[in-house]
């Protein structure tokens, strides 16, 4: 299921921010940039400065499964997305758009109208996602990454959300 975890979350998902956070943590791929620490995110979405849509599994009453996350924020009409991940082992199987979605109309519901975000130049499996999903391309950050001692420019991205 594809959920919203915040504030005003489901108490399931409530009760384990701490949880998702650290399982959001890990889920990140080091080679594209900036990384969240757990700690951050579960800051994040506990003071409802950003909220994540997760999409999650649980067999019974047994533990939950993390298959992937959107964190993202608003800031007035525009919302932004902080970071994104899907477990390798479901990728190209729907979870990255349902999550995107989630996002859109969560941002569309707290009165946003634009969605914007910054991938690392090279990450051409999520440029390829990102284009397919609508976003178009809206400038260029210079050395926004440092990754292994090598400066990447981020490009920025944004889709009108109406
Ligand atoms: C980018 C990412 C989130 C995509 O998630 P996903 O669940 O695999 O995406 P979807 O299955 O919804 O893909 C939808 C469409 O996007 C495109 N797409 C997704 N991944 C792609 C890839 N690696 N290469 C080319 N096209 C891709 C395809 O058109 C795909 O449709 P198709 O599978 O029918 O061809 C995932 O690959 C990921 O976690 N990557 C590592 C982390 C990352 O780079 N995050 C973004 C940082 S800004």
């Amino acid at each position: 299921m594809t959920v919203i975890a915040g504030p005003k979350s489901a108490m399931a998902i409530h009760q384990n921010i701490d949880w998702i956070a650290g399982a959001a943590e890990r889920l990140q791929e080091r080679n594209w940039g900036m990384t969240w620490a757990a700690s951050e995110i579960q800051r994040l979405i506990r003071s409802g400065d950003a909220l994540a849509a997760i999409e999650v599994s649980r067999h019974g009453g047994g533990p939950f499964r993390l298959w992937g996350y959107a964190l993202f924020r608003a800031v007035a009409t525009d919302g932004e997305l902080l970071s994104l991940a899907v477990h390798r082992s479901t990728r190209r199987s729907g979870v990255g758009t349902r999550l995107l979605r989630k996002c859109r109309d969560e941002l569309l519901s707290l009165g946003c109208d634009r969605l914007f975000l910054e991938v690392h130049e090279r990450n051409r499996g999520a440029l390829s996602f990102y284009y397919r999903f609508g976003f178009r391309r809206s400038g260029r950050r210079s050395s926004y990454f440092n990754t292994n001692n090598n400066k990447f420019d981020a490009l920025i991205l944004e889709i009108y959300l109406r």
